[in-house]
């Protein structure tokens, strides 16, 4: 193998002496890791404070590596440190060429040749675009979420990467921030089975295959409770909001055994998510046993000075590697300051060490030592990027993400033949907004538009008409979306195409790139003219069906209220288009529901089906204002979580509990009749609720704590079963402790969080 010097093959074969275990056959776990701790032990050994530091340094990419070497500027500097071996991982280097060359640095002229990590944002697919997270969410399909993560591991590795930085497991409950579009929504239950889901589908069974990559979960922890949904704004909430809410789906990470955790960029509580040692060293490393690394968010070392929780980067880097930080992602605070701070005895050199073995233990899992260039094949490359079976995939997996949120007078689906279809919106012809935000490794212009999918339908004849455009001219700079377009020229021609049309489809929300980071909203409604133009057309012909393409719950109450039939679509990736039309005309009957209340108006915001009661949850005479509640709009929201029709109709009816008492030991039976009382074959996801009538701290109304999907012909009917254990009833208590309170219960089982039947029983 050219690829590997002399001391590098002697190198290896020492590891394989050591371990005996270079085949791939299936050896017991517990060996294979402390074969694996034997090997890291041994590289550890051989290397100075210099060379430990710079394995938790993390340097972004950003010249052509395939080029003559930099000789100027900060490029110029990381190459320098690079070639030292100064360097534990890369990030935003993508293909296979350019990974290879930098891999080839590391490998080949550094003194040790420790091969490097190559990290990437791979949110929602790398190339060949899944739908946002947030979307996928809505499909509570937790095997085509796995496929999904799966096939953009498999893409991602195939042009040269070993790490995603996902998946964002980040509860959200306000849509005004804009990366509740990369998570999966609001519940903690739903959010930890999806976050176990993603990290299966991205880092595989054996992670040592290489379709298979390391996963990371992020942001650690609170990052999606910014005040006012702020990007990057402070964060407070208490210990049990903390733990009851928060770090659930965290804890499931590590139950998943992923590889890696990213900090983030918020305070909490007063102290910085990076700087955090109750966070990092008390909760993830120590609890929870995490034997992973924790990489910085962007710079958030250096940012702990911006917060005031740091004097300098000197003092930066102390907290962070003593907090528990072991990867410093760009802030370059490691390398310029942990070998004086240990000499200075502020940072313990064991600390180092410990940092260290997570780093090269994780690179070892990944086979990275064994062959660092893995995943550098070009052929592989060629053949696995965009391949047919991922535009089928990601095609399922959209369709299942789409949530059906009104159909009055059954408008959907729609015939196939005999229409005159007038197709309205910017959005309906935008072949990029579908793939969303965080899909930096997919080109523009690659998504499959509304218009498209629809013409695939032959029988029917569609026209198109812009209306208006969303923002003034090009999207290069992220600020011009903000800059709302004025320009109605176009809203006579979409108005006279509505008035010749038997049926309307306008597709309207937001542009791919208003959600993400740094994309904080305080109006959730239609962005610019969308609203305004609805309403002309409504005007003209009522029979619209409203197509919503977003990265957020908006507010919409007037189109609830008035337009017929609604489509929660979000961006759905690649074959964002096609899944639609799939939906529209009934080849594919929806089953999505919604991961995240919608609200009617952004003052209800954060708005969530798992309030507390609070001490004036209502007050029976009709003019009292002494309660909680808005003087100016209801407390209900727009859709509540968990809700979404479909073209069949589900009646749920007979819930049962096996019997009145749950005891510690025991289990309860929980069972419900839903019949499908429409005409077509459809699929429900049933959903079981409980409240915890009194608690040593306030409960929420009601916490969702499973869930099945089922199938069901028209005319069929199914019992559905669910299992209560004292498990499932446990909160982190007032004690401090995960635990379950004898009392009341209460037992709600629906189609969304809102419209269930109840029962209740205690525990004893
Ligand atoms: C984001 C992270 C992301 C990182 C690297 C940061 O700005 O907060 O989620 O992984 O950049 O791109």
């Amino acid at each position: 193998m050219k690829f590997r010097t002399l001391s590098y093959i002697l190198f290896v074969s020492l590891f394989a002496i050591l371990s005996c275990n270079s085949t791939k056959t299936v050896v017991d776990r517990n060996s294979a890791k402390s074969s694996v701790s034997i090997k890291v032990d041994s590289v550890l050994k051989l290397m100075t404070l210099e060379e430990k530091i710079g394995q938790m340094n993390q340097y972004n990419g950003f010249w052509d590596v395939t080029g003559p070497s930099p000789k100027e500027g900060q490029a110029a500097g990381k190459y320098a440190n690079l070639k030292k071996g100064l360097v534990g991982a890369m990030l935003n280097v993508k293909g296979v060429k350019e990974i290879r060359a930098i891999q080839k640095i590391a490998v080949e002229e550094t003194r040790l040749h420790i091969p490097l990590l190559f990290g990437f944002d791979v949110i929602h697919g790398y190339k060949t675009i899944s739908p946002i997270p947030l979307a996928e969410a809505a499909s509570w399909d937790l095997e085509a979420i796995r496929n999904s993560a799966a096939m953009a591991a498999e893409e991602a590795s195939a042009v040269g990467l070993n790490w995603t930085f996902a998946p964002m497991v980040d509860i959200s409950r306000d849509a005004r921030w804009g990366r509740v579009m990369e998570g999966a929504g609001e519940d903690p239950y739903l959010g930890s089975k999806i976050a176990y889901a993603r990290i299966k589908g991205f880092q595989g069974d054996d992670l040592s295959s290489v379709k298979s990559i390391a996963a990371c979960a992020k942001h650690f922890a609170g990052y999606a409770f910014a005040e006012a949904g702020r990007d990057y704004n402070s964060v407070d909430v208490s210990e049990a909001t903390l733990q009851n809410i928060i770090l659930p789906p965290f804890k499931a990470c590590v139950d998943a055994d992923v590889k890696t955790f990213m900090n983030s960029f918020n305070d909490l509580n007063g102290t910085p998510a990076t700087g955090n040692a109750y966070l990092q060293r008390k909760i993830l490393k120590g609890d929870w046993g995490f034997n992973g690394f924790v990489v910085s968010d962007w710079g958030s070392i250096n940012e702990m000075i911006a917060h005031g929780y740091a004097k300098d980067s000197k003092e930066a880097a102390t907290i962070a590697a003593n907090a528990g930080s072991d990867m410093d992602m760009e802030s370059y605070s490691y390398l310029e300051n942990l070998a004086t701070l240990v000499k200075e005895g502020k940072v313990k050199e064991s600390l180092v060490d410990e940092a260290v073995r997570r780093i090269l233990t994780v690179k070892f899992e990944l086979g990275l030592f064994d062959n660092p260039y893995k995943y550098c094949d070009e052929v592989r490359e060629k053949e696995t990027v965009g391949k047919a079976a991922f535009q089928e995939g990601v095609l399922d997996v959209a369709k299942k993400s789409i949530v059906l949120l009104k159909n009055g007078g059954n408008l959907l689906p729609l015939a196939k033949s005999g229409l005159r279809i007038g197709l309205i919106g910017a959005l309906a012809a935008d072949k990029t907004s579908p793939l969303g935000s965080w899909r930096i490794g997919a080109d523009d212009n690659t998504a499959v538009s509304v218009w498209e999918g629809l013409q695939k339908y032959k029988g029917n004849q569609v026209n198109y008409a812009k209306g208006a455009d969303l923002t003034v001219g090009q999207t290069k700079f992220v600020s011009e979306l903000h800059l709302n377009t004025t320009d109605r020229s176009g809203f006579q021609e979409a108005i006279d195409l509505a008035k010749s049309s038997d049926v309307v489809i306008m597709v309207l929300g937001e542009h791919g790139l208003q959600t993400g980071e740094g994309r904080s909203r305080t109006d959730l409604g239609l962005p610019g003219l969308q609203q305004e133009l609805l309403e002309e057309v409504f005007k003209v012909n009522k029979k619209i069906v409203l197509v919503l393409n977003n990265g957020r719950p908006l507010a919409l109450p007037w189109a609830a209220d008035t337009i017929p039939a609604i489509v929660e679509a979000w961006q759905l990736g690649t074959q964002s288009g096609n899944a639609i039309a799939q939906v529209l005309y009934g080849d594919y009957n929806p089953s999505g529901k919604l991961p995240m209340t919608f609200p009617r108006n952004v003052g209800q915001v954060p708005i969530y089906y798992n309030y507390k009661n609070t001490g004036r949850p209502t007050m029976n005479e009709p003019e009292s204002v002494f309660w909680s509640h808005y003087s100016d709009s209801s407390n209900k929201p727009l859709y509540p979580f968990g809700f979404g029709l479909s073209y069949s109709k589900f009646e749920y009816s007979n819930l049962k509990l096996s019997a009145g008492t749950l005891t510690k030991a025991g289990t309860l039976d929980v069972t419900v009749t839903v019949k499908n009382s429409g005409q077509v074959k459809g699929k429900e996801v049933v959903q079981l609720y409980i409240r915890d009538l009194v608690g040593s701290t306030t409960r929420p109304v009601k916490e969702l704590k499973g869930f099945e999907m089922i199938e069901l012909a028209p005319k069929e009917e199914k019992t559905v079963h669910f299992t209560i254990d004292e498990k499932m009833l446990q909160f982190y208590t007032a004690n401090g402790k995960w635990e379950a309170e004898s009392g009341d219960f209460k037992v709600f089982v629906g189609g969304n969080s809102a419209d269930t039947l109840e029962s209740n029983f205690k525990l004893q």
